[in-house]
Formats: C-alpha cells, structure tokens, sequence
C-alpha cells in the first residue's frame, strides 16, 4: 500500500494514521514493532535536525530494512524546510514529504510547494503542504516558541487548488509540545474547509490533546496525527529513572531497553486513539 492510499483507508474507516517522530533507529525498532503488533500502520518521521544527528543515509537504509522485514511503517520527512534536505528525501526514497512553507509569504508558499508536488506525484510519492502555522515545539515549552496563527479557510482552500497537495497540514488549536491549557480544537476551520474541496487534514502537536479532541478532529477529516513530545519525555524518563536506580549499570542495551519500554506505552495508547474506538 502506497501512502496516499493510506489518506484513503483512513477517511472511509473514521481512523488516522499516528506520526512518530524518532531520533534514533532503537526508537523507530520501538514504534515499528507495537505497530506491527497492534495490526496497524504509521508513519516513522524526522524533521531536519533529527535527521541531520542520524544521518540520511543512515535513516533511509535503517527503515527500509524495516520495511523489508514486513514492518508497516512508511518514512516521512517532518517539516521539510530546506530544499536540499527535501531533495535528498526525495532521491533517497521517503515515502511522504511535508514541505512546511508556513514562515514563506502565502504566494511563495504555493510556489515552492507547487515545485515539490510536482517531482513527487511522478515517484508516488505522498506530499503534505501547511497552511497557518502550528506554533510551540516538542520540547518542554519555554518562554521563546513560535506563536501558532490560524489557518483562513480561504487561503488554505486556494492552497489546495493551486498545489494539488495529497494532505493539508492546518492550524487549528492544537501547538507543538504539551500545552499548560487544555487544546481545545476548532474544527469548525476544516468543516469550512471540506465545503469547498475534499482533502485529508493533519493534525500536528498531538502530544497532550484529549482522546475526545482527537476523535473530534478524526471525525472532522484529520487522517494523519503527529506525535513527538510525548515520546521524547518517555525516553527520556525511562532512561533517568533506569540510571538513578542502577548507577552502577553502563551497559547501553539495558538503559536503551528501559527508555524504549517506556516510548513502547506512548506508541500503544496513541495508536489506540488513532483507531478511533
Ligand atoms: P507534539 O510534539 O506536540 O507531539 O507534535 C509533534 C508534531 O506535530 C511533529 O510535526
């Protein structure tokens, strides 16, 4: 299955595709097995930074050996920003490409992300394009994150026209990381939305949203969730509580086991949300 019918799948059946970000191949092993277990499919994604730290190289041969071994998982490159890195993506093989365009002026937006759905439709390639933008970041806020601004239905409408985007990443209430107020999501902005044009949404800053938002969303038309600041707590959690209790213990398979254990548990609840029972 190709990921653009994955956005199918999941519309008819009321149901999301969970996003996993991962730093490391131990945690997309994690990710990949609970999926694989729980007899689903997800996206393992990257944005630049983590995939400058592992290497393109090294994430692209990790996943697809993955995906050899019969594993569901699909490679998506998380808020692609620089060209060269989403060109690399794209020769290299990524399954699903998200040009975030939100920090461009809106007809720049559409330019660049016009570009980029054109070499990827031709590859099968899934491209996700963002319209507004989703402030926050998947770390433990401070003072200095980016302010989210809503999308304007109208543009993200025209964005969609011009582009031929498979998926729309939107913003509507939810940030990046865990927010100190409860996300309360505004819907209402896809519903204008899919009055005028069909297209799978993605909700972005998964972490912290309540299971009754994140089926609002579903039922609204968000086929794709993205989750990272969750999963970054767990391991790192795991992995503190493991070196307090055992200070002595330098081998790395066990410190890594008790972090992946932890990221193990976020993976299950999360695709259990996505399924949307
Ligand atoms: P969270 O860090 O809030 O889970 O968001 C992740 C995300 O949207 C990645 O694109």
């Amino acid at each position: 299955m190709k990921p653009k019918e994955l956005w199918s799948m999941a519309k008819k059946n009321k149901q999301a595709i969970p996003s996993f970000n991962f730093s490391s191949l131990d945690v997309a092993l994690t990710i990949s097995r609970i999926v694989q277990n729980s007899s689903y499919q997800c996206l393992v994604s990257t944005s630049e930074r983590e995939l400058n730290f592992q290497t393109i190289e090294i994430v692209v041969a990790g996943i697809k050996a993955l995906q050899k071994q019969g594993y569901p998982v699909f490679l998506n490159l998380d808020h692609g920003k620089i060209m060269d890195t989403i060109q690399k993506a794209i020769q290299m093989g990524f399954d699903c490409i998200h040009f975030d365009g939100s920090s461009l002026s809106f007809e720049d937006n559409i330019h660049i992300t016009k570009q980029i759905v054109e070499q990827c439709k031709p590859l099968n390639i899934s491209i996700e394009g963002e319209i507004g933008k989703i402030g926050g970041s998947s770390t433990l806020q401070d003072e200095s994150t980016p302010e989210s601004i809503l999308t304007d239905p109208n543009e993200a409408i025209r964005f969609v026209k011009e582009t031929s985007v498979d998926i729309l990443a939107c913003s509507f209430g939810s940030g990046h990381g865990l927010s100190k107020e409860p996300e309360i999501l505004k819907t209402e902005i896809l519903d204008e939305i899919s009055k005028q044009i069909e297209i799978p949404f993605v909700l972005h800053g998964g972490s912290g949203i309540v299971p009754s938002e994140i089926k609002k969303a579903i039922d609204a038309g968000v086929v794709k969730i993205n989750f990272n600041t969750e999963l970054r707590i767990a391991w790192h959690d795991g992995m503190r509580d493991y070196c307090q209790l055992n200070t002595q213990d330098i081998v790395p398979v066990n410190i890594l086991t008790a972090a992946d254990e932890r990221v193990a548990k976020v993976v299950e609840d999360k695709i259990m949300l996505c399924l949307n029972r």
